[in-house]
């Protein structure tokens, strides 16, 4: 999709905040990208941003190996702002001194903004017009630093500083560059999102149209060029990201699409029942029609699960499952498509994390697992992508969906793997195994919304452990599996932590499942974080 013409460009220096920089400044309504170090000036010229920011980043200034910019940036007269590492790459570039041996600054640290009275008038007038406007003396700031700025190029000039650091924010007096040592872009620095502002709207001049309905309104328009009256297919997943994009691209072209619900027997309980029943009761009929189309949305229900778990059978290893699970759900979709005339686009609900992973610092970041809905299609099926929701974080897509009319209480779901419990039951699947998990995890989740407690968590879901432990129940000894319950808080889940919920709870739940679901004595409670586990098990 096009991007918006007012726009900030994130250059990622390896730092583990640069997706929370892009997030943030989305916030405050203007678009934010981000491009690796090393990105052509040429490449960042046709993209037209109206400023840079450079993210923080591990390394040193001084490594050979460290990452540098094409330095032509400094002479294309676009605003600029470090932070961190970025500021000690601008210092650097000009001249100034960085201290290698300082130790490490890691925390809160208070901002002492600078009135220096050796400056004239108009220039004290001018620095509070510009990156510290209404932030207020003595705000918290977030420091995460080893290296530190120690001396200044000509035509810098220090705007804050905190106790430890005198160079806490910096201020090329020729040219719109600035440097921050701590990161306004996290929640720790009470003022952060002003600074922010400052930089991005009066600084960079950006408009603030980066709003939900502008995208909606563009994004119709643009699939409405690229697919004219050609056929579109929608595998849709009864997910968030899928329904939205299938609702998206039928307000584009309304009867020329048709979605397809695969049940590839990893479902939950009564998942794919509830899919259709929901699609026919929010989808089928769709009123009012806020944008263009409304009216019916076609969608084709398939159930896949019986070829699905053939050809899982005998396999343990993860990635296996992934991938037969992968290439079956292509198999099936390309049988379907075959069965239609003249499809030629297929919609993919692929998000913002999913392709900036793929040009990350790191570049192609090592594959931890492979997530199925990342990688394309076969070349063979002739199909075109429709990715709607490529540019967007997931936060951004509940958005899109509520103001599209989809119910917050869909859109709020928690999120669910594509290989759904196929990596949910650890080692070979089968039905007997399929069918303690769905009950099992029906449980959990249904008691975390008769608790009220479903949303205090980011994610939460059972796993079937092929091991079996001893009981006893009534008088009788008991050999059976164990079930694993997991719930996190996250924000988005590529870093989350085990949700303390209330033991009360917990026993609760596990006396159900326990008494509730035969073939399970022993119910556990994961207390790990992510890292160093992952949230699924698999
Ligand atoms: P992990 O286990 O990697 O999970 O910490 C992070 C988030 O991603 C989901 N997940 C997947 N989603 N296909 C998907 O579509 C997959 O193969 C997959 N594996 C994990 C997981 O549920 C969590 O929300």
């Amino acid at each position: 999709m096009d991007r918006p013409s007012d726009k900030i460009l994130i250059l990622d220096f390896g730092s583990q905040y640069s997706q929370l920089i892009v997030r943030k400044i989305r916030e405050l309504g203007v678009f934010s990208y981000i491009k690796p170090f090393n990105t052509p000036i040429d490449e960042i010229l046709g993209d037209n941003p109206n400023g840079i920011i450079f993210s923080g980043g591990p390394a040193s200034v001084y490594s050979i190996d460290s990452p540098k910019v094409d330095e032509r940036i400094f002479d294309i007269n676009l605003p600029i702002l470090g932070i961190c590492y970025g500021l000690q790459l601008i210092v650097q570039h000009f001249g100034g001194d960085i201290d290698r041996s300082a130790q490490r600054e890691f925390g809160r640290a208070e901002l002492q903004v600078s009135f220096d009275n050796d400056l004239p008038a108009t220039l004290k007038l001018k620095r509070q017009a510009g990156l510290f406007k209404d932030v207020s003396n003595n705000s918290i700031v977030w420091m995460s630093h080893s290296d530190k700025v120690v001396s200044l190029p000509k035509d810098f000039s220090v705007i804050a500083s905190t106790l430890n650091s005198d160079f806490a924010a910096v201020w090329n007096k020729k040219e719109k560059i600035f440097g921050l040592q701590f990161h306004p872009e996290v929640n720790h620095t009470t003022e952060g999102k002003k600074i922010l502002q400052n930089f991005v709207v009066d600084i960079c001049k950006c408009n603030r149209t980066w709003q939900p309905k502008n995208f909606i309104e563009n994004t119709i328009t643009e699939i409405k060029e690229k697919v004219g009256s050609d056929k579109v297919v929608c595998a849709l997943s009864g997910g968030v990201d899928s329904t939205v994009s299938a609702v998206l691209v039928h307000e584009a072209i309304g009867d020329n699409l048709t979605c397809i619900h695969i049940d590839n027997g990893l479902m939950r309980k009564d998942e794919s029942k509830n899919v259709v029943k929901f699609f026919q009761e929010n989808l089928h009929s769709r009123l009012p029609h806020r944008y263009e189309c409304g009216g019916q949305v076609k969608l084709r229900f398939v159930d896949a699960s019986k070829i699905f778990l053939e050809r899982l059978k005998g396999f343990e290893d993860p990635e296996d499952k992934r991938k037969i699970i992968g290439n079956t759900f292509i198999d099936v979709i390309e049988e379907e498509v075959s069965n239609l005339d003249d499809v030629k686009f297929l919609v993919q609900g692929t998000l913002y994390p999913d392709v900036i992973e793929s040009v990350s610092v790191k570049g192609p970041s090592s594959v931890i697992k492979t997530h199925h809905n990342v990688g394309g299609l076969p070349e063979r099926m002739k199909l075109t992508l429709i990715e709607p929701l490529r540019e967007l974080f997931k936060d951004e897509v509940r958005l899109i969906g509520k103001e599209l009319g989809i119910s917050e209480e869909f859109l709020n779901r928690h999120p669910f793997p594509g290989p759904g419990l196929g990596v949910r039951i650890l080692g070979e699947i089968d039905e007997v195994k399929l069918e303690i998990l769905r009950e099992a995890d029906f449980i959990f989740i249904n008691e975390l919304n008769n608790f009220g407690i479903y949303h205090n968590v980011w994610q939460a879901f059972a796993v079937l452990l092929p091991v079996k432990s001893v009981g006893v129940m009534g008088d009788e000894r008991t050999y059976e599996n164990t079930i694993v319950l997991r719930a996190v808080t996250s924000t988005d889940g590529m870093t989350a932590d085990w949700a303390k919920l209330d033991q009360d709870f917990l026993q609760h739940v596990s006396n159900r499942i326990v008494n509730e679901v035969r073939g399970v004595n022993r119910v556990v409670y994961d207390i790990t974080s992510k890292p160093p586990a992952t949230i699924e098990w698999e």
